[in-house]
């Protein structure tokens, strides 16, 4: 029989919860314990991991204001992905937890050193989110007035990978001996220099670190343009992306299988998860009816147009909400997001792109109904693309309790009947937990 399976992973950041709504949390979670129970709760359904975006910046581009996102609490404040990883780890024992990190913010060496320290404190369940950062407003918090284009970004970044992944191997796997008779914690001849002088950094190593049950976490990766997906082809393990509809979901899918192909790897290596954003209701009346609330509000079309203009450093307040845009619009930040979200030629005003498909920003198809109908349509879609996982979100990445309890007391229950998920993890490391099928 043929495994029919998928994986299932977790998108959220680090900022208030949803908290304008009846059901929120309070908007206050900075001391992490919301976001804990989250992760219990999402490994209490079989996920795979969780993925915390992070952005490094307080976002002032939609009204040339930073005034919506701090009056909203809109991307901002948004508070350090990587403790709450440890926070979420460690009151776990199975799923999987990633943190975004900027390649334009880390010294590579820290990078290294911090990716191997929350991997042993999660036993082998660490990933990291590879970003090149994407706004003017990031690369000022960093010495520089302008982000470096995109080309130059991946460049560095291709660099910037190979030197963690030199400081991960400056450690042989067996260099801790632990030899209380002879005295020797780590034999140093099994740890050594990496001695790296590239264009773009200099490091000379050797971690100073253990290896971690991984020896290096999951890479995780979001290119869309074509340098982008080249980049995660080469490199990642996981790869999320926001696809329009199956058929682009399988286009995308099929390009990165090829890339991975092109570069030497095996594209099985790979696990592509799409974004996703399925509306549950008692019956279909009802979910129709929720999704029509939600997502038809002067707030959500707000938040939407406040997030997409934050990462593509375009002010979407100048257009009107009942026009179509007048031109296509281009970044030098999120291309892949930007292109997804404007749908350009397809006739809709600002509002109906800020709407559609569930918060047009991150789903990658329509699903509303009940657990059972959004089960049946997450396998048939599945079946289509060929594979391999969704990645479970919101439209502008609130979440709240009731939410996170009907994906997984709601929907998933249903997609284990049909033999869609796992219903058990069989390993401990993620990177196992993601290539079992
Ligand atoms: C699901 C998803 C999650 C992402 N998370 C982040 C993030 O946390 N931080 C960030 O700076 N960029 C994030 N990005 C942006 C990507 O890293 C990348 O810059 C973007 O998809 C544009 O691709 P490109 O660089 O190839 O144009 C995310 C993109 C997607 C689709």
């Amino acid at each position: 029989m043929t495994d029919k399976r998928f994986h299932l992973a977790w998108f959220m950041n680090f900022t208030p919860d949803e908290w304008r709504a009846p059901f929120g949390q309070g908007g206050y979670p900075w001391d992490g314990q919301f976001y804990v129970e989250m992760a219990q709760t999402l490994e209490r359904a079989c996920f795979d991991f969780l993925m915390i975006e992070d952005k490094l910046m307080v976002p002032e581009t939609f009204g040339s204001d930073r005034k919506y996102s701090l009056a909203n609490g809109m991307m901002a404040p948004k508070h350090d992905p990587a403790p709450l990883a440890v926070a979420m780890g460690m009151a776990t024992s199975k799923i999987g937890v990633v943190a975004t990190m900027s390649t334009l913010a880390y010294p590579p060496f820290m990078l290294a050193r911090l990716s191997s320290t929350i991997d042993s404190l999660t036993k082998g369940r660490f990933g990291w989110n590879v970003v090149t950062s994407a706004e003017d407003l990031a690369a000022q918090n960093f010495g520089m007035d302008k982000l470096p284009p995109r080309e130059q970004r991946y460049e560095m970044a291709d660099e910037y990978i190979d030197v963690v992944n030199k400081l991960f191997d400056s450690w042989d796997a067996d260099a801790v001996v632990l030899d209380r008779e002879n005295g020797v914690y780590a034999d140093s001849s099994k740890v050594r220099t990496i001695d790296h002088e590239g264009k773009y950094y200099k490091v000379r190593g050797p971690l100073n670190t253990v290896p971690s049950p991984q020896h290096r976490p999951v890479y995780v990766q979001a290119g869309a343009s074509p340098r982008g997906r080249d980049f995660a082809a080469q490199h990642a393990d996981a790869i999320v992306s926001v696809a329009n509809g199956v058929e682009g979901m399988k286009a995308f899918r099929d390009d990165i299988r090829a890339r991975a192909s092109a570069l030497g790897r095996d594209p099985d290596e790979i696990k592509v998860f799409f974004c996703i954003t399925p509306t549950l209701g008692e019956t279909e009346e009802d979910a129709q009816a929720k999704y029509v609330r939600e997502t038809t509000s002067d707030h959500f079309c707000n938040d939407v147009l406040a997030s997409i203009s934050a990462i593509t450093e375009i002010d979407f307040s100048q257009y009107d909400l009942d026009q179509p845009l007048p031109e296509k619009l281009e970044t030098n930040g999120e291309s892949g997001t930007l292109d997804k979200f404007q749908q350009w030629g397809s006739g809709k005003t600002l509002r109906e792109l800020a709407a559609a498909q569930g918060g047009g920003l991150v789903s990658s198809l329509e699903l509303i109904g009940t657990p059972a109908s959004v089960a049946d349509k997450m396998g048939e879609a599945m079946a289509e693309v060929g594979g391999d996982g969704f990645l479970i979100t919101t439209p502008v990445l609130r979440v709240g309790r009731r939410y996170l309890v009907e994906i997984a007391d709601g929907l998933v229950p249903e997609l284990q009947r049909r033999g869609l998920v796992r219903t058990e993890y069989t390993h401990q490391l993620l990177r196992d937990n993601l290539t079992d099928f």
